[in-house]
């Protein structure tokens, strides 16, 4: 099968790699990359499984080109914890029990923090909004809610009020 030299920026780091030219970015990552955190929950773009982040936006790897996002930054769940160090929206979630059978975090972690990097305010609205296009199967939603509420409560604080 023919293949083509391409260069991918995932957490910072420069990967080259030889795939066919129409590879998801979904496959490179887990197959090519050995990045697993993005996962495959649906044949048909509806479940953000597969969401990473592409310049700070999130995308759904399953229906991207890897080619074509070679002068992007992207970020997977993997590239979060900063030198092993959970983000505030990681250790609210592990507390307000986001996760379940956690298949589905990776891709809400993904949207959530393009959504407070964004705007780190949001109303109910604006989180219902952005967390339309992903699907939990095991209905954690509004422990999902309540982690990001916690967040972003915690963030308002002044620093000496959080430790
Ligand atoms: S795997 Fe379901 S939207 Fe990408
Ligand atoms: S925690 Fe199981 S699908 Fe969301």
């Amino acid at each position: 099968m023919h293949r083509e030299l391409i260069h991918l920026t995932v957490n910072g780091e420069r990967y080259e790699v030889a795939v066919p030219p129409q590879k998801l970015l979904l496959d490179v990552l887990r197959e090519d990359l050995g990045l697993t955190g993005a996962k495959r929950g649906c044949d048909d773009s509806s479940c953000g499984a597969c969401t990473v982040l592409v310049d700070g936006l999130p995308v759904l790897a399953c229906a991207a080109i890897a080619s074509c996002h070679q002068e992007a930054q992207i970020t997977t769940v993997e590239g979060l914890a900063a030198g092993g160090e959970l983000t505030p929206v990681q250790v609210a979630y592990g507390e307000a029990g986001g996760s379940q059978c956690g298949f589905c975090t990776p891709g809400f972690m993904m949207t959530i923090h393009a959504l407070l990097a964004q705007n780190p305010n949001p109303s109910d609205a604006e989180i219902r909004e952005a967390l339309s296009s992903n699907l939990c199967r095991c209905t954690g939603y509004m422990q999902i809610y309540e982690a990001i509420r916690l967040a972003m409560k915690r963030a308002q604080q002044p620093a000496e009020a959080r430790s």
